[in-house]
């Protein structure tokens, strides 16, 4: 038996946890901090995601034999190296490699050399060279570091352009000093996700998420509320095809620089009618289609995550896939994506019927002992069915059967999914 500690306290990590504990490995399972409902399923230690330091004793201290990092602050921070310097097994990239999804500059200097599509772009750090770079309108500014997805300006004029590069280039709103100036795409959005051994990336199940808080794609943009697995219109030769095109270059390229990536390469797409064209990439797995993805995943992930840890260790492994859809429903709280809210009793989880996976985002425990919100995305409700409408049925019939105060949920997830499907 191993000793996983998984980083991380969203709906992602509790996936996460859920898939680790369906391996026929019956690893013991930590969680670092975890939330409410992590804790019925993993030992929980008190370390923030972020904490570096701590969390690298805390591997240490518990003997830990493989760590999987969820959220991407750690890994731009170094905990990778951190771990490997300890002698303990990272699943999830060092921080030379973690800049991929830490600087935009750097993702589209790296696609450049390995060739891969993507919008045109170009680096600016002064407002007037921002401006003297816009070509047409709209156009996409990016703050050039990590802003938890809310970096991205869609300027469809030039006063909007303006006040983006004045936020981004002398407030310095997101602590950056250079953007990216972007071609706007116009296409459906793709997740493709490979894990990836330093040599080969390997493609998991195909999703999408849904970004925006209102339904019909409204309102500003959130973590994600909700996603499905797969998406019909790439099969499993469209996805390898992407990955060869995309994933295996950038790989290749890091290589060459001396950077294997050792964890889980997400490509987020645009399928433009000229083809697949990224977006951004993240180092870690993303959320939510992590929960949409892995209950749908019949290999031993432990196995998979394990083998990514060593050089070409995922060579000739096959990764079975459940042939149903799942579909994933976020529940946010009162107030979100703008502020959260705290406290709300959440009240008729154990209606839920077995077989809907719920994983725990934002929850903790009341001083009363009920389970209360804490966060801005509060649960994730998967359901599977042999087609999307079936499993968007099950979905939002358990998401009707839990309630708080001032619930938020989209109705239309995994709705084009049923659209598009023969
Ligand atoms: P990013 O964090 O770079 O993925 O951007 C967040 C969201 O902004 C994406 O999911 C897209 O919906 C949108 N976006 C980013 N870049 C572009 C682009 N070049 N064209 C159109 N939309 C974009
Ligand atoms: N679902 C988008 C992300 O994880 O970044």
């Amino acid at each position: 038996m191993s000793r996983v500690l998984v980083i991380g306290s969203g709906g992602r990590e509790h996936a996460l946890v859920h898939a680790l504990a369906r391996s026929p490995q019956r690893p013991e399972l930590l969680c670092a901090p975890g939330n409410a409902g992590i804790a019925g399923d993993a030992r929980l230690l008190d370390v923030a995601a972020d904490d570096v330091d701590g969390l690298v004793a805390a591997a240490a201290a518990e003997l830990v034999d493989l760590v999987v990092v969820g959220p991407e602050a750690a890994l731009v921070a170094g905990v990778a190296d951190a771990l490997a310097d300890a002698g303990i097994r990272c699943f999830g990239p060092v921080a030379a490699v973690s800049r991929l999804e830490g600087s935009k500059a750097f993702a589209k200097e790296i696609m450049a050399a390995a060739r891969v599509s993507t919008a045109a772009y170009r680096v600016v750090t002064d407002p007037d060279s921002g401006m003297a770079a816009v070509e047409r309108y709209p156009v996409v500014i990016k703050a050039d570091g990590l802003a938890a997805g809310k970096g991205v300006i869609i300027a469809t004029d030039e006063a909007q352009a303006r006040e983006a590069f004045e936020q981004l280039l002398v407030e310095h709103r997101f602590g950056t000093i250079s953007a990216v100036v972007e071609e706007h795409l116009e296409g459906e959005e793709l997740s493709l996700l490979a894990l990836c051994d330093g040599e080969r990336a390997v493609p998991l199940a195909s999703a999408q998420d849904y970004k925006r808080i209102f339904d019909g794609d409204q309102g500003p943009n959130t973590g994600g509320m909700g996603s499905y697995s797969p998406v019909p219109e790439i099969d499993d030769a469209d996805a390898a095809e992407i990955c060869a095109a995309v994933h295996q270059p950038v790989l290749d390229e890091l290589r060459r620089r001396g950077l294997p990536f050792h964890g889980v390469l997400y490509a987020g797409l645009m399928l433009t009618p000229a083809g697949p064209k990224v977006l951004e990439f993240n180092v870690r797995f993303g959320d939510p289609e992590t929960q949409a993805i892995l209950p749908r995943l019949d290999s031993d992930l432990l196995e998979l995550l394990d083998a990514a840890t060593v050089r070409g260790g995922l060579a000739g492994v096959r990764l079975e896939w459940s042939p149903k859809t799942a579909v994933t429903v976020v529940l946010a709280s009162a107030g979100y994506p703008a502020s959260s809210s705290s406290g709300d009793v959440i009240r008729g989880l154990d209606h839920v019927p077995a077989g809907v996976h719920v994983t725990h985002a934002g929850t903790a425990r009341s001083a009363a002992g009920e389970l209360v919100t804490a966060g801005g995305r509060v649960l994730n409700v998967t359901a599977l069915g042999p087609e999307a409408a079936a499993a968007r049925s099950a979905a939002y019939a358990a998401a009707d059967m839990i309630d708080f105060s001032g619930r938020q949920l989209r109705r239309d997830i995994a709705l084009r999914a049923v659209a598009s499907s023969p």
